[in-house]
Formats: structure tokens, sequence, C-alpha cells
């Protein structure tokens, strides 16, 4: 029985997440989570462990096989194992493909968005241009107007920078709006460069739609196992990309980075063959802890979250209060989410909710205590 409300201490084990505060204060910060993996991605790497040599290895035979099935059962998506570029991590990838595909100009990233973003355009010696964010219905989406007004700049630099499922606004993106980007980067000769590492964490009954399953021609999907089975210290991500010119360039800029380490490909192999039944459960632990957030949010006056249909990171609206010490008060009153303004928008909070049941109401309580 797999039982993710059980009370995980990660103090002692070098944990970013939990010894990032004082140990008085309850971690909510950095997106992994508190529980341990599936018990067959553990017995891959325990196997691997009793062998006891770690030289230079072959990644496993069948291990774009593997991700490619993954793509045709979870996104309905035929990929070619030709399109498929491994890189050693989400963000290493991110910035490799601004490397490759950047003018120098201007490039279009989400705000707010996961701080890896911004910094991506210095690589490409390029500038990064916030895309605000337009709420409906309590859904954060990305102002597609003034995203093709950066597109259409003559100084733009040739690429976007997406993200979806979004972090750490909890956006899906609809088809019907990736359909409309797809048709602007064509209008305008745009590489989407599209970050779908929580592309199997959608907690609603909604579907991904991967960018370069969209857009053949202009997207570049990067996908990863690391979020969804906590295996994030395991660094492997695959970019899919199906324009054959845009695929030769991202190779040419990956050349020097370091490969995926065996036991990273075990583990993200073993988890997209045998994790379903683990990740179902998962989605379930998420979707209690989804609803424990909201109804305390709703209970606080001011406070808003917006819908959080895929991620586990609750994204809150404290800009009512007014209070610019607001992060340092939660982290005086015993808990630690991660403050709004690295991620582009001061004033909001992003609260981690992949630890126990336990620990999300223990903080819950806290956080009332310091808005109330
Ligand atoms: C949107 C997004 N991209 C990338 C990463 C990190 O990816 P990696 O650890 O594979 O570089 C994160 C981690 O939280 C993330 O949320």
């Amino acid at each position: 029985m797999l039982d993710f409300s059980k009370v995980s201490d990660r103090r002692g084990w070098r944990s970013k997440k939990w010894s990032r505060f004082n140990e008085d204060v309850l971690p909510l910060p950095v997106a992994d989570m508190d529980c341990a993996i599936a018990e067959p991605i553990e017995a891959a790497l325990a196997a691997r462990v009793a062998h006891g040599i770690f030289g230079y290895d072959h990644p496993p035979a069948d291990a774009i096989d593997v991700f490619v099935q993954h793509c045709q059962r979870q996104y309905d998506w035929t990929v070619d194992p030709s399109w498929v570029v491994p890189v050693a991590g989400v963000v290493p990838a991110q910035f490799a493909a601004t490397r490759a595909f950047s003018k120098g100009g201007k490039i279009a990233i989400p705000n707010p968005i996961y701080h890896s973003f911004p910094r991506a355009p210095d690589i490409g010696r390029a500038k990064a241009v916030p895309i605000p964010s337009v709420t409906e219905e309590g859904r954060e989406t990305l102002d597609l107007t003034a995203f093709e007004a950066c597109m259409q700049d003559p100084d733009n630099a040739g690429l976007s920078l997406l993200c979806n499922p979004h972090n750490p606004g909890g956006a899906v993106y609809r088809l019907d709006e990736l359909n409309q980007i797809a048709a602007m980067a064509a209008t305008h000769e745009n590489v989407l460069v599209s970050d779908e590492i929580w592309a199997d964490l959608i907690l609603d009954d909604l579907t991904h739609y991967p960018m370069a399953k969209v857009s053949p021609e202009w997207g570049v999907s990067i996908l990863a196992a690391t979020k969804t089975w906590n295996i994030a210290g395991l660094a492997l991500a695959f970019t899919v990309i199906p324009n054959a010119e845009l695929r030769s360039k991202f190779e040419q800029a990956l050349m020097g980075y370091p490969e995926p380490s065996y036991m990273a490909w075990i583990a993200t192999t073993t988890a997209y063959s045998e994790g379903e039944v683990w990740r179902q459960a998962l989605l379930s632990h998420l979707r209690d802890q989804r609803q424990l957030m909201q109804d305390a949010i709703d209970r606080l006056p001011g406070l808003s979250m917006t819908r959080l249909q895929g991620t586990y990171l609750a994204w809150v609206d404290c800009r009512s209060l007014n209070r610019a010490g607001l992060h340092a008060d939660c982290v005086a009153a015993g808990l630690g989410p991660d403050d709004g303004a690295p991620y582009g928008k001061p004033g909001f909070l992003r609260f981690n909710l992949a630890c126990s049941r336990e620990l999300l109401l223990e903080a819950l309580e806290r956080f009332s205590q310091v808005v109330r």
C-alpha cells in the first residue's frame, strides 16, 4: 500500500529544501517531494549499486524506446526516436536551446516564471522580455497579444521560452492557446522552446499537448521523469525536436555538456516503464493536498490561490495584505514557502504541497496566524 501521508524528515541528508531554513521552520520551498521513490526504481538503482563498478556505461538499450512509448501513451504523440536528444537536466537543455537558436536580441519569457528562465537569454547574448500573465476565472495564462508583440519586434532573437504546465501559476495550457502560439511562431519564424518538466503531474482531468506535437516545425519540447517520480537529483531530460535543422543546431550547442549518468538512465527508464501505479497514487495524494490548501486560503480574507491544474505548487496572491516583509514574517513564524519575488511577482508566495498531510496542516495553521 502506497502511503504519501507519512511524515518524512530529510534533515541530515543534504536536501536543499530541508536545509534552506532553520530546523524549526517547516520547509515548503524547492520543487521536490518528501516521499520515497517508487519501489521498482529503488530496486533497479540498488541492483546497479550492488554491481559496484561505475565506469563509462552506455544508456540502457531500450531507453529511447521507453520514452517514445511514454509519449504515445500519455500524450497520444508518435515520436520518431531520431527526434530525441537526451540532456543531463531540463535547465541545461533550456540553456543549450537558447544558445542554439538565439540570433541576439529579445526573448519572450512568461512572467511570473521559474527562476532559471530569465537567466537563459544571457547565454544567447539576448535580453529577456517578461510577458505578463492574465488571470481568467482564477486561471493564470499568458497575455498572447504581448507575446506576439515581442515575437514581431525586429529586434527579436528568434525564439521564445514557455513553461507548460506552468511553474509557478499552475495552468495547463489549452490546445487552442497552444495552436495560437504555434500560428504566431510560424508567422514570425520563432522557435518555441517549451519546458514541460511538469507534464505528468496534471491534477485536473486535462490533457498535456507537447509544443513539438502542436508545432513540429517550430516546437522544441523538453520532458523529464524527474519531477513526477522524485528523482530530480538524477538529472535526465529528453529534448524532442522534430525539425532536423533545429535539432542539428541544438546538438552543436550541446557539445561539451556532460552526458546523463547511468543511475539517471536507470531511474528514468524504470519510472516510465514501471511507475504508473505509483504516479496515480501520488496524484491522488496531491489532489488531497490541493484541497487542504484551497480550503485554508478560502478562509483567509484577501488572499487567493491561482487555479492549480498541474504541478504541486500553490501560487498565492497576498498583495492585498500590502506587507513587504511577509515572507520573512512567515519564516519567523516557522514556515518556509518561496517568496514570489524571484519568480518575478513580489507579493506572492509559492507553497510546495508535495509533503505529508500533517506537515501541510501545521504549516497552514502557522500561515493563518501570520496573515490574520
Ligand atoms: C519549470 C522547471 N524547469 C526546470 C526545473 C529544473 O530542472 P532540472 O533539475 O532538470 O534542471 C524545474 C525545477 O523545479 C522547474 O520547475
